[in-house]
């Protein structure tokens, strides 16, 4: 897709409305990841260097319309070293400002109208200025005020991450280097019905991993014990597996797990085959051979697309084995030149960040929900906008 972006634009003195995703996880007061802030720094910079007068607008997780102060842009704005405007819609600290001066709004989601995308309160956040920015890929599928509504009223363009999430994904899904592999794992096959078929339709091969995999082996029978699955998307695992052989993917499903009696941390790990889970065996990691099986067919790629961790990667080291594993086979592949890899979504990333291999990986998306539905090939009404026609 082609964008229209702020390459030959000439900002200098303009009042720059820029949408980024600063949705971080804070823990304790603390922003434990802030790969989508530092991702967003360079059109930051860019844009501040060419003179324009950038007031930033953001969500940080779903405050409902409310002005919960829990969901403070607060931290966002320390860690960037840049003022807080505790009014989203104030406008009165503009006139003060000088060319190269960056500011963040509040929190964008403490209005009801940015999520109802109301007309009325795009055009009172899109007053002031001279146009507009969207450098927030991972929110671009909402169709909110601050991603399209504001878009319809100020010249809009696509920033340099929002940008560059399209070429690589563009790349990968347009012409990959083939065999391509993909990894489609998590929780839930129900929230990645749509990206299992489109994968299943592009790629070569697909592991099917997590407890998204463990849904698959129950739907063939399989013993899966006390684990978490979910029983009424049976008969869409087996479309699935229906789907993917009529389009020739080679779907690679669990062989064996990493149980445990109990749901916890620290709970003693042991393998086995399904044939040997019990009924209060719970599973929590991709087993050995499986692993093995992950990291021969990633051997086996010449581009990998990774959503979702195999296992209870955050539960280290006993249950990130199967995740970290992998993990490392694909960076060191890449690293030699041989594997094309584009990885996506917060806990993949995460884990990515806490095996030490994401500087590795051809291409990490700060997308989750969006990363899956552009891969998906859905329309994302945040970057339809800026579509270059
Ligand atoms: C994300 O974290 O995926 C984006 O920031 C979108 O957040 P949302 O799912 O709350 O709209």
């Amino acid at each position: 897709m082609k964008l229209r972006t702020i390459d030959n634009i000439d900002v200098r003195g303009k009042y720059v409305l820029l949408r980024d995703d600063f949705n971080v996880q804070i823990v304790d007061g603390k922003i434990t990841d802030a790969f989508r802030i530092d991702q967003s720094r360079p059109t930051i910079e860019r844009l501040r260097a060419g003179g324009a007068r950038v007031v930033i607008v953001s969500h940080l997780g779903r405050p409902k319309g409310t002005r919960n102060m829990e969901y403070s842009m607060t931290l966002v704005a320390q860690y960037l070293g840049i003022p807080l405007i505790p009014d989203a819609l104030a406008r009165d600290f503009m006139p003060t400002m000088q060319d190269g001066d960056v500011v963040l709004l509040e929190n964008v989601r403490f209005y009801p109208g940015e999520e109802s995308n109301d007309p009325e309160f795009a055009a009172q956040l899109a007053n002031g200025f001279d146009m507009y920015v969207n450098d927030a890929f991972a929110v671009s599928h909402r169709a909110h005020a601050s991603t399209v509504g504001v878009a319809k009223i100020l010249p809009s363009y696509a920033g340099d991450l929002l940008a560059s999430e399209i070429r690589n994904l563009d790349a990968v899904m347009e012409n990959p280097r083939r065999p391509l592999l993909s990894i489609i794992a998590g929780s839930k096959v129900s929230t990645k019905i749509g990206v299992l078929k489109a994968l299943a339709k592009l790629s070569d091969a697909m592991i099917i991993g997590g407890a998204l995999g463990t849904t698959f082996n129950y739907a063939l029978g399989d013993n899966v014990g006390n684990s978490l699955y979910e029983s009424d998307q049976k008969q869409t695992a087996l479309d699935i597996l229906a789907f993917a052989r009529e389009n020739n993917c080679n779907v690679l499903l669990p062989l064996d797990k990493g149980v445990a009696k109990e749901f916890r941390r620290d709970a003693e790990r042991v393998n086995k085959h399904f044939d040997q889970i019990e009924s209060d065996d719970v599973i929590m990691d991709a087993g050995i051979e499986t692993t093995a099986r992950n990291v021969a067919a990633v051997d086996d790629a010449a581009t990998v697309i990774w959503n979702g961790t195999v296992g209870m990667a955050e539960w280290m080291p006993t249950w990130s084995y199967g995740t970290f594993t992998l993990a490392h086979a694909i960076a060191n592949r890449t690293r030699d030149g041989k594997l094309q890899s584009i990885v996506g979504g917060g806990d993949t990333v995460a884990a990515l960040e806490a095996s030490g291999t994401k500087s590795d990986i051809s291409y990490v998306s700060t997308g989750g929900g969006a990363f899956l539905e552009y891969v998906e090939g859905r329309v994302l009404p945040g970057i339809d906008i800026l579509a270059d026609r």
